[in-house]
C-alpha cells in the first residue's frame, strides 16, 4: 500500500473484532513510530503496551471519572461498568508517553514529535490491516493512573492508542479541502 492510500484509509476505529493482534505486529507499528521526525533526536517517546492489569486499573480510574459527572448513583455505577466494559473489549492499548525535557522549547518540539510518532503508528497499522482510535483527555494526567501505569514524574502519557482489527471501515469524516485553507505566497 503506497502512503496516500494508507492515509485516506485511516479512520478512527471505534468497534474491533474480537481477533488478537500479535505482540510482534505491536511491534513493528512501534517501530514504526520511533522513525518520526525529531529536532536533536531527543527520541521523547515512551510506549506503555498495557497489560491486564493496567488495563483493568485504567478502565476503572476512567469509569469512575465518567461516573462522577452523573448525579443518581445507579445510574452512576452503570455508566462505570460500561466504561470499563468498554475499555477492556479493546484488543490492545498503547499508551504513549514523552519524556518532559527542563526546557520549554524542547519540550514543546518532543511534544510535536511524539505526535509524529504517533501518526506513524496509525498509518503503519492501516498497512498491517488495523485500525487505530487515539484518545486524549484529563484522565491521562490522573494521579490513578499515573500509578497504575507507572508514569515517573519525568514522564507525561499524551494519547492512549486503541488497536485491532477493525469491525467496519467507517465513511471519512468531511474535510475543508487543503486548497481552501492554502495561501501560495509571492
Ligand atoms: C490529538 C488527538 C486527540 C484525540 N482525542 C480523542 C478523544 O479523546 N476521544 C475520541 O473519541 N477521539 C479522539 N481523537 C480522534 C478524533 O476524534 C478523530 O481523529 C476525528 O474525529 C476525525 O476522524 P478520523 O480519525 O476517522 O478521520 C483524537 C485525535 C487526535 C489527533
Amino acid at each position: 500500500m503506497n502512503v496516500f492510500d494508507a492515509i485516506r484509509a485511516r479512520r478512527s476505529i471505534k468497534s474491533f473484532t474480537g481477533d488478537d493482534v500479535a505482540a510482534d505486529q505491536v511491534q513493528r507499528l512501534l517501530d514504526a513510530a520511533v522513525l518520526a521526525p525529531n529536532h536533536r533526536l531527543t527520541q521523547p517517546w515512551r510506549f506503555l503496551v498495557l497489560g491486564p492489569d493496567s488495563r483493568r486499573a485504567y478502565g476503572r480510574v476512567l469509569g469512575s471519572r465518567k461516573s462522577a459527572k452523573v448525579e443518581d448513583p445507579v445510574a452512576a455505577e452503570a455508566v462505570a461498568r460500561k466504561v470499563e466494559g468498554e475499555f477492556a473489549s479493546v484488543p490492545v492499548a498503547v499508551a504513549v508517553a514523552m519524556r518532559l525535557d527542563e526546557k520549554p522549547e524542547v519540550r514543546e518540539e518532543d511534544f510535536a514529535a511524539t505526535w509524529m510518532a504517533v501518526e506513524n503508528l496509525c498509518l503503519a497499522a492501516v498497512e498491517e490491516g488495523l485500525g487505530t482510535h487515539v484518545k486524549t483527555g484529563a484522565v491521562m494526567d490522573d494521579p490513578r493512573v499515573r500509578e497504575a501505569l507507572e508514569v515517573p514524574p519525568e514522564e507525561r502519557v499524551v494519547a492512549i492508542v486503541q488497536l485491532g482489527h477493525p469491525a467496519e471501515q467507517p465513511a471519512a469524516k468531511p474535510r475543508t479541502s487543503a486548497a481552501e485553507l492554502t495561501r501560495w505566497l509571492p
